[in-house]
């Protein structure tokens, strides 16, 4: 776990800040949810990776609680319990840290944080394709790059194993191999589980399938899928949502990969993560789960989701040198002024001159607090980046003026208080 220090603390707040504009531009409202749950909920369908690397403890009623290593969980259970009587579709934001045991490497940490976005209620096409869409408004927002989207749909896959009659906890444990890619040991334990022959081929081939022409790969998974009704109608859904984006202009750079699964267990439908370039690791992910809400007893409602990397988009932003400046623009207003007394006896004038121009403008106002002689306060102000040094002294105030002194011009003037307002106003 880390202390995030200025700079990464602000271009962690920019991203979040910017995924809450997203999310009202969406119609997503903000749900906060607890960072202590029960083990048992947290833990129903997050995958075997994630479960053994949960932060768990009993707490003093002896319950087993969790720290929460995802959101969607929690949502599914609030949704499922007390927001069942809500208009549908439902969308729901949260942002926030979270708390997974991982290695720690580049990108991964034990605490994190992600932005999260979940649409209850539709099982239709477009409410995939405005998840991806919407993905796609933040990163451009935020000023990524060269980034792509790896598309799958683990309903083609699942269908498959279904056929073959594979029991639910062995299909997920072949998710879990194939989600790291051992395709080897994925076509090794479906062959122990049952699976004829014929479906080890067709699983084969859809490893093998992928590409960025969204009408040709999918046409192609068709084909692969057309003895399995359930697979073939998971890979129209799959070409429906991609045409949609398509149709939408939405122009960013998906690639198909049929053999694609992720680790969480609860995914039913399209499954995608978001990369940038020079990250090996995913930015974002999310899917389609529409049997969630039903395990934790709320009936029968489809869900899709994505939760946005805050900590990663802010490594690949970091990366990007060109799009700091993006970042800086937000968090680094313009203009940093330093309000000095010129003795004791102007602290309290100071003060006010200080608080009215905070009032009254748009700039970042510092008070000399470290009681520094004019020459001194001005010294450190010239390291620390302030752009103007307001200094109060009495012969001035008098007049209700004060020296206004250019830093990176070196140059000062004596101006009325009205003046210097006027000149960092709101309309300045
Ligand atoms: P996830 O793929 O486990 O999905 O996490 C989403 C994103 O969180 C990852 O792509 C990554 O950017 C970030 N992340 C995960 N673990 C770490 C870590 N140890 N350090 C830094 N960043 C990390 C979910 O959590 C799902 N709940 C997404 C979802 C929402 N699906 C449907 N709705």
């Amino acid at each position: 776990m880390r202390d995030l220090v200025a700079d990464e603390a602000e271009r962690l707040r920019f991203i979040e800040q910017k995924a809450r504009e997203v999310s009202r531009l969406f119609g997503y409202r903000e749900v906060i949810t607890p960072l202590v749950e029960h083990y048992e909920l947290l833990a129903a369908k997050v995958g075997e990776d994630n479960r053994k690397r949960m932060y768990v403890f009993d707490d003093l009623g002896g319950r087993k609680v969790a720290l929460r290593p995802e959101f969607t969980a929690s949502i599914a259970r609030l949704v499922a319990t007390k927001m069942q009587s809500f208009p549908r579709p439902l969308r729901l934001f949260s942002v926030g840290s979270l708390y997974r045991y991982d290695e720690p490497q580049f990108g991964r940490y034990r605490e994190f944080w992600q932005a999260n976005y979940e649409l209850f209620g539709s099982s239709k096409p477009e409410a995939d394709a405005e998840i991806l869409a919407l993905t796609d408004s933040l990163l451009e927002e935020i000023g990524l790059r060269g980034y792509y989207f790896k598309v799958g749909h683990v309903g083609i896959l699942r269908s498959i194993l279904s056929h073959d009659g594979i029991a639910e906890d062995q299909q997920n444990s072949i998710m879990q191999l194939l989600d790291k890619k051992q395709y080897e040991d994925v076509l090794e334990a479906t062959k122990k589980a049952g699976s004829p022959k014929s479906s080890l081929d067709t699983l084969d081939s859809l490893f093998e399938t992928k590409g960025n022409d969204s009408e040709t790969v999918t046409a192609e998974i068709g084909e692969i899928v057309k003895d399995y009704p359930e697979a073939s109608k998971a890979a129209r859904n799959l070409s429906e949502i991609l045409g949609l984006l398509k149709a939408g202009s939405v122009e960013a750079n998906f690639v198909i990969e049929a053999g694609f699964a992720r680790g969480l267990e609860y995914y039913t439908g399209m499954v995608f993560e978001i990369y940038a370039s020079g990250m090996d690791i995913a930015v974002g992910g999310g899917g389609r789960y529409d049997k969630l809400i039903e395990l934790f007893s709320g009936g029968q409602v489809p869900a899709v989701g994505v939760a946005p990397g805050i900590d990663r988009l802010s490594l690949a932003l970091q990366k990007q040198e060109s799009s700091l400046s993006t970042i800086e623009k937000v968090v680094e207003p313009e203009n940093r002024i330093l309000v000095v007394a010129v003795d004791g006896s102007m602290l309290g004038e100071a003060f006010k001159v200080a608080s009215r121009l905070r009032k009254e403008s748009i700039v970042t106002v510092e008070l000399e607090t470290m009681g520094r002689s004019v020459s001194k306060a001005l010294s450190d102000a010239d390291r620390r980046g302030i752009t103007h040094a307001v200094i109060v002294g009495s012969r001035e105030m008098k007049e209700k003026k004060v020296v206004l002194r250019d830093m990176s011009e070196r140059t000062q003037e004596t101006i009325a208080i009205e003046q210097l307002l006027a000149k960092f106003g709101k309309q300045g």
